[in-house]
């Protein structure tokens, strides 16, 4: 009998690059029976707009418009509860209940209110060294912490008669380090916020027992005996992986499609496709340097509003830069891209638009990615001419103007000998404004 596999959509760049969208259309062909999320927390934010519906999605999977879909949360993923259960009434409201189909693994992590605090002190901390990484304050670092100090709570534990006793320990160990940022960095939370913070996050644990807690890893292999295939949606991205992104400035765990497997349980032999994602050009959101920043702050404002480069989660203004094509061939060897989604290419405002295709340090042009990103002094660049609002809405290859027919043949070319092919490409936000560019 035919067996199922797993196709896998990533961010090349720092995250936001509008994966949800390209999620969304390509669960819409019936090819696939589920979507799993492997990696990653409420840090994410994926803006899925609908018509003249918007939803901002943290943890429920991006396919969550797509009727009949399964929803899976791996044992990857760390689950704030609080973020969960918010994001599962809003979808009832748009008039789509995804309880039926929304399976949590029983062995993800759970997000206290606790790990919340100490995100929050722990980047106090690093403020006052002047090494702050500007989290989401989702407390995802804390989690992944105590993830690897083998103490934190697993989903599957809300179900267990211990639950209470397993969670008072876990609480009094954090509340002292909430003492120690007190006493070491003059660090507080107020004794009444931790208090509300508590009966919130209680409560939301109520509504996640009632939901389908059960063994991910097991459905999802059962999916692919039957010859079902499943899309693994990546949160965050590439340049943002604990171990191969710009340390510190990463999130805490693996965001490259290796840990589909370790995110799932499923074998690597199950991964078929990997689709890379990307924007025309590139944004930052949180610290850290970030070579191909545009220099013109002027330029750099009307790339940010005209493409609403916000934060989902946080709200903060992203950094915008250039396309990097020097990150992106790194980002594509380390994730084994073979198919590239470009999104936003209808934001263009600038008659000329440059690429990044190299790092200097002092002067010398790097041959491999450098350990730190502080380390580039310069960046080699080309220039292209821009194409302003000219291919808002788009949806033909033919109606593509001559400037981004040749900005697109010009990446393909710079990647040939990498084996990858740019599929389709974004011209708007909503979910039919994209055109396909096989050759
Ligand atoms: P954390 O994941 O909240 O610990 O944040 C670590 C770094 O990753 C910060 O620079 C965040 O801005 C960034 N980050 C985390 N999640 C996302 C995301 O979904 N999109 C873009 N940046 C993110
Ligand atoms: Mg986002």
């Amino acid at each position: 009998m035919k067996k199922g596999f797993i196709d896998v959509v990533v961010g090349l760049q720092w995250g936001d690059e509008g994966k949800g969208k390209n999620i969304d259309e390509l669960l819409s062909h019936g090819a696939y029976s589920g979507v799993a999320r492997f990696q990653g927390g409420a840090n994410a934010g994926h803006t899925l707009k609908l018509g003249d519906r918007t939803f901002v999605g943290h943890i429920v999977p991006s396919g969550c418009f797509q009727k009949g879909i399964e929803l899976y949360v791996g044992n990857g993923v760390v689950v704030d509860a609080i973020s969960l259960i918010k994001e599962i009434s809003e979808l009832k409201s748009l008039g789509f209940n995804v309880t039926p189909r929304l399976y949590i693994s029983n062995r993800a992590k759970l997000v206290s209110y606790l790990h919340i605090f100490l995100d929050q002190a722990d980047e106090y901390r690093r403020k006052k060294l002047g090494t702050q990484i500007g989290t989401t304050s989702r407390g995802i670092g804390p989690t992944y912490s105590d993830v690897r100090a083998r103490r934190v709570l697993l989903v599957g534990d809300v179900l267990s008669p211990d639950f209470t006793k397993k969670e008072a320990i876990l609480s009094k160990f954090h509340m002292n380090l909430l003492k120690m940022y007190k006493k070491e960095y003059g660090f507080e939370i107020p004794e009444q916020k931790i208090k509300e913070a508590r009966t919130k996050w209680l409560e939301a644990l109520k509504e996640l027992k009632k939901l389908k807690i059960c063994d991910v890893s097991f459905s999802i292999q059962k999916r692919l005996r039957e010859g079902k295939n499943i899309l693994a949606e990546g949160a965050q991205a590439v340049m943002l992986d604990v171990d191969f992104g710009d340390y510190p400035n990463v999130t805490s765990s693996n965001t490259l499609p290796a840990n589909v497997c370790l995110g799932l349980g499923v074998p690597h032999t199950a991964l078929k496709n990997i689709y890379g994602v990307i924007k025309a050009y590139t944004t930052k959101v949180g610290s850290g340097s970030f070579p191909s920043r545009m220099k013109d702050d002027k330029i750099e404002k009307l790339f940010r509003d005209a493409g609403n480069e916000f934060g989902a989660t946080t709200g903060r203004p992203r950094m915008c830069g250039w396309l990097d094509l020097f990150a992106l061939r790194y980002a594509i060897g380390l994730s084994g891209a073979n198919k590239i989604f470009i999104n936003k290419a209808d934001i263009c405002l600038s008659d000329k638009i440059k690429v990044v295709t190299g790092y200097k340090q002092n002067k010398k042009t790097l041959k491999e990615f450098p350990l730190y990103l502080n380390q580039v002094t310069d960046v080699v660049t080309e220039n292209m001419p821009g194409w302003g609002y000219a291919n808002y809405g788009v949806k033909s290859k033919r109606k593509v103007s001559k400037e981004l027919t040749s900005y697109l043949n010009y990446i393909q070319k710079k990647l040939s000998d990498l084996n990858v092919k740019i599929v389709s490409v974004g011209t708007g936000p909503d979910r039919d404004q994209f055109f396909n560019w096989d050759n």
